[in-house]
């Protein structure tokens, strides 16, 4: 079959895989090629066990995979063959040199470019698709430009803002799609070619387009703002148990005011994922490197209040415990950073577990999905980790427990089956709010929950 065009997703991971498959799916006269440096992960694409879950994912998958949707390992020989390249690959915060611990690492994104220009035959659109620090476009630009060789490049973004466990239907219906151009002939050429990809399935009014930087600072700036929203109740949440309010009262109540809205101000234990602490650091850092320290320390506060949120959980469950949990067994119901994933990146579970273990508690981890990941996080700590996947059997002979995802299946189980299986006193520490917690207080559990009055018996 002749293609209309021929797109390459580079990095095959969270954001290239599902959002390639979206775009293979809607654009059927397109060939829409995945390509990834790791043969294990293009073989579980390949394979009936992809290697990310996603609702819905799997049935597109199946419907466009041999049709016009095709994993390689063959990087350099794709890129040549395509003429629409989006660049997905991961840059996690650098761990090393300057910056570490709060820059973007973008190795894996420079090796990216200069492969593309080692190989490139004709002219490519290059789509930042990752999130990368504001002027990378430029830098990417400059490498592209830097061979001899007379191709034209131009360098677009078009950030991804889906949210894991929601991929496919963010993906099939997003509130919006950015794309950032240069506004030059060619650059907004290149831009029309993106959007007529997004126009097979979304109305032009979904499709902002922008100048670049505006684009590259955008998606930085909404995980900041949506981050900030959870910062903002968690840090009323302690106020509101120092004050007897309760946090979820209050949060409606603020909510309800159109100006304000209601999403994001879910009182809980802390963000968690792969996005938001990432791109908050990255923010403070572009700000300092930039001069602004004033506006950089505004921004590292809301990471400062989810470090604070975490501490303070565990500090609550010390005190509530006659201040030690030494030789206590804690059942830690769920792992992953949030509902219907089995993602565990910069999960608050995993600080949490650690300071358990570091009070020389006992741990007994569960969740339905994140079980592997949650043993490959911990592996290198010293202490007592048990991991169970069945809820009743990780939570019997333990003296507390303490909810750490908001899994559905957590609202629901029997706590008073539970609660007959557990040492007495019985804690309840729900760091989600999810659990009825006036049921079980009557069951017999001391229930702290986050940002609400604790229901204890002594
Ligand atoms: C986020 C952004 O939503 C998405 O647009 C971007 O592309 C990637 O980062 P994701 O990390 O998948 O997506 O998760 P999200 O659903 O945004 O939740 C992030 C964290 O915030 C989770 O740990 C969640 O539990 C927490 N959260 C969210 C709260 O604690 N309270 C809330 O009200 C909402």
């Amino acid at each position: 079959m002749k293609f209309k065009k021929k797109i390459l997703g580079i990095g095959a991971g969270y954001v290239g895989g599902p959002s390639m498959v979206m775009i293979a799916s809607k654009c059927p006269d397109y060939r829409v090629t995945v390509v990834d440096v790791n043969p294990e992960r293009i073989a579980a694409w390949n394979s009936d066990r992809l290697p990310v879950y996603e609702p819905g994912l799997d049935a597109i998958v199946k419907k466009t995979r041999g049709r016009n949707l095709f994993f390689s390992t063959d990087v350099e020989a794709q890129i040549q063959d395509n003429d629409i390249i989006f660049v997905c690959v991961n840059t996690p915060t650098k761990t090393f040199g300057a910056g570490a611990g709060m820059a973007a690492d973008l190795q894996y994104w420079e090796k990216t470019a200069r492969q593309i220009l080692e190989n490139a035959k004709s002219p490519k659109i290059v789509i930042e698709k990752s999130t990368l620090p504001i002027k990378t476009a430029q830098a990417m630009e400059r490498i592209l430009s830097s061979g001899n060789k007379k191709i034209t490049f131009d360098v677009l973004s078009n950030p991804e803002f889906m949210a894991e466990g929601t991929a496919v239907s963010d993906l099939e219906n997003p509130d919006r799609v950015l794309i950032g151009s240069r506004e030059t002939k060619s650059g907004l050429a290149a831009r029309a070619q993106l959007v007529e990809i997004y126009t097979r399935w979304l109305p032009r009014e979904k499709i902002i387009t922008s100048n670049i930087w505006s684009a590259e600072l955008s998606k930085l700036v909404a995980n900041a703002f949506l981050a900030q929203r959870v910062s903002s109740i968690n840090s009323i949440s302690a106020l509101c148990e120092k004050a007897d309010a309760d946090v979820s009262e209050v949060a409606h109540a603020v909510g309800t005011d159109s100006r304000i809205g209601s999403k994001f101000l879910k009182a809980g234990i802390g963000f968690g994922g792969s996005c938001f602490k990432k791109d908050i650091l990255n923010l403070v850092y572009l700000c300092r490197f930039y001069g602004l320290p004033e506006v950089a320390s505004y921004w590292e506060s809301v990471v400062r209040i989810n470090e604070y949120q975490q501490d303070r959980f565990i500090a609550n469950i010390l005190q509530s415990m006659f201040n030690t949990l030494a030789g206590k067994k804690i059942c830690v119901l769920g792992f992953a950073f949030k509902a219907d994933t089995g993602d565990t990146r910069e999960s608050p579970a995993i600080s949490i577990t650690r300071k358990l273990l570091a009070e020389r508690a006992e741990v007994v981890i569960t969740d339905p999905q994140a079980l592997a990941n949650a043993a490959v996080d911990l592996a290198q700590e010293k202490g007592n980790i048990r991991y169970v996947e069945d809820p009743y059997e990780a939570a019997r002979g333990c003296h507390a427990l303490a909810v750490m995802t908001d899994w559905e299946e957590y609202r629901k189980l029997d706590y008073r089956k539970i609660y007959k299986s557990m040492v007495k006193p019985a804690f309840l520490f729900d760091g989600r709010n999810i659990v009825d917690r006036r049921k079980c207080f009557e069951i017999g559990f001391n229930v702290f929950s986050i940002g609400k009055p604790a229901l204890t018996r002594y």
